[in-house]
């Protein structure tokens, strides 16, 4: 694969970086193995003498941070808490923020210490928003364990917790000083998780790059699935420049950024009809929601059918749920039930629902030109 776009470098140990242009708040994403002694370096560089605060989840907690820990003492960084919430999205709640916050308060965080996020989605979430509003907001760098995060969801600095109402509804645009994606960590990763954080790998072809997108269809897909350390690494960088890219243009989101929601609308739906339980991960539910925007673009003849059945295939080839019937448990639903979860989405707005659609493979935009019984008709054939 030719990689053309962003700047990237890279050095004798193979770390590569890449910026995120947004003038002060800009920041690098360094992507390699084994990237603790770098992290160290940085810390030293950044942040000797002030406070750090490690916030984790309890699995992430006993395989790497008790260790972070110890490291970034021996190197002098006597003042190093550490915190753990339950592993999992509900841990994204008011409760646990607030618990958070009292923890940064009862061991003296001040404006000038730094919060890091070592963990998943979840974590580098919940944590992005403690950094942003703590003392109205202090700094924080990412250490994305998942590949889901390390792809997505560490850059770009959208921070959020969820309420009963509704999936990431309280938050804020908050940026990092830095994000640190190590794949040494992602071999202890389960694999339902990896492949989860797959269907954000491939959206990024599917939504930008038709190039990483035949690459990822070429058998590169599945072998950074199976932990190929080159594929792996690739992909990453692939992922975090089309993000940097985009997130330098966007940053709030009033354009072009939108199109990372490709499959979301569908896709948070499905999250919120199944609970937010363990029948359906992030990424399987954006993995469905992407072949129903397929189908969708079908139906308003945007793209071929052949165009959405290879998307599927290619999905349902990498083990990621495809279809309504291959979520286990799933919740007797109607159209309508879809229908009103997706009204309550917070990229509705007065007029009805923005969909992100295909214009060809590799090529997305946002349209509300639909007629609303096409929008039926793709969601009673997906329910069956
Ligand atoms: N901010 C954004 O731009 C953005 C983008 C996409 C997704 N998200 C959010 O990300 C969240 C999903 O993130 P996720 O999929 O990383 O889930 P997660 O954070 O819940 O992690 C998944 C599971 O993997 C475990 N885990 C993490 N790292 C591990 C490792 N190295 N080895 C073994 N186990 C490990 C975690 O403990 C957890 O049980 C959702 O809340 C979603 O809304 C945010």
């Amino acid at each position: 694969m030719n990689i053309t776009k962003n700047a990237i470098m890279e050095d004798q140990s193979n770390i590569s970086e890449v910026s995120v242009a947004l003038a002060a708040r800009s920041y690098t994403i360094y992507i390699g193995e084994h990237l603790t002694p770098q992290v160290i370096d940085y810390l030293k560089s950044q942040y000797a003498g002030k406070s750090l605060y490690i916030l984790t989840d309890d699995i992430v907690c006993d395989l790497y941070a008790v260790a972070l820990r110890a490291q970034l003492k021996q190197h002098g960084f006597e003042k190093c808490y550490l915190h753990a919430v339950p592993a999992g999205e509900k841990s994204k709640s008011v409760e646990s923020y607030a618990t958070c916050l009292s923890w940064l308060a009862a061991n003296g965080a001040r404006r000038d210490s730094l919060i890091i996020a070592l963990g998943g989605g979840v974590v580098g979430d919940l944590a992005g928003f403690v950094a942003a509003s703590y003392m109205r907001g202090i700094d924080f760098i990412q250490m994305p364990t998942t590949l889901l995060a390390q792809v997505d969801s560490s850059v770009g600095g959208k921070t959020a917790i969820n309420i009963a109402e509704g999936k990431n509804l309280v938050g804020a645009f908050y940026q990092p000083k830095a994000v640190f994606c190590d794949s040494e960590v992602l071999k202890t990763l389960p694999e339902r998780e990896m492949r989860a954080g797959y269907a954000e790998i491939y959206k990024y072809g599917l939504l930008w790059d038709a190039q990483f997108m035949a690459w990822l269809d070429d058998g590169h897909g599945a072998a950074l699935l199976a932990h190929d350390q080159n594929d792996v690494h690739e992909a990453v960088k692939r992922c975090c420049e089309i993000k940097a890219e985009i997130v330098s243009e966007d940053e709030h989101e009033g354009g072009v950024r939108a199109l990372l929601n490709l499959g979301h609308t569908f896709g948070h739906a499905l999250e919120v009809l199944c609970a937010y339980d363990d029948r359906l991960r992030h990424g399987e539910a954006v993995a469905i929601g992407m072949c129903l925007a397929a189908r969708f673009s079908v139906r308003l003849g945007l793209i071929a059918a052949y165009d959405a059945a290879h998307i599927e295939a290619h999905l349902k080839s990498v083990g990621l749920p495809t279809a309504y019937a291959d979520i286990t448990d799933a919740p007797a639903i109607n159209v309508d039930d879809m229908l009103s979860v997706m009204a309550k989405d917070k990229k509705a707005h007065a007029k009805g629902i923005n969909f992100i659609v295909l214009k060809a493979l590799g090529t997305a935009f946002i349209t509300a030109k639909y007629q609303e019984d096409d929008l039926k008709a793709v969601l009673q054939e997906f329910i069956g």
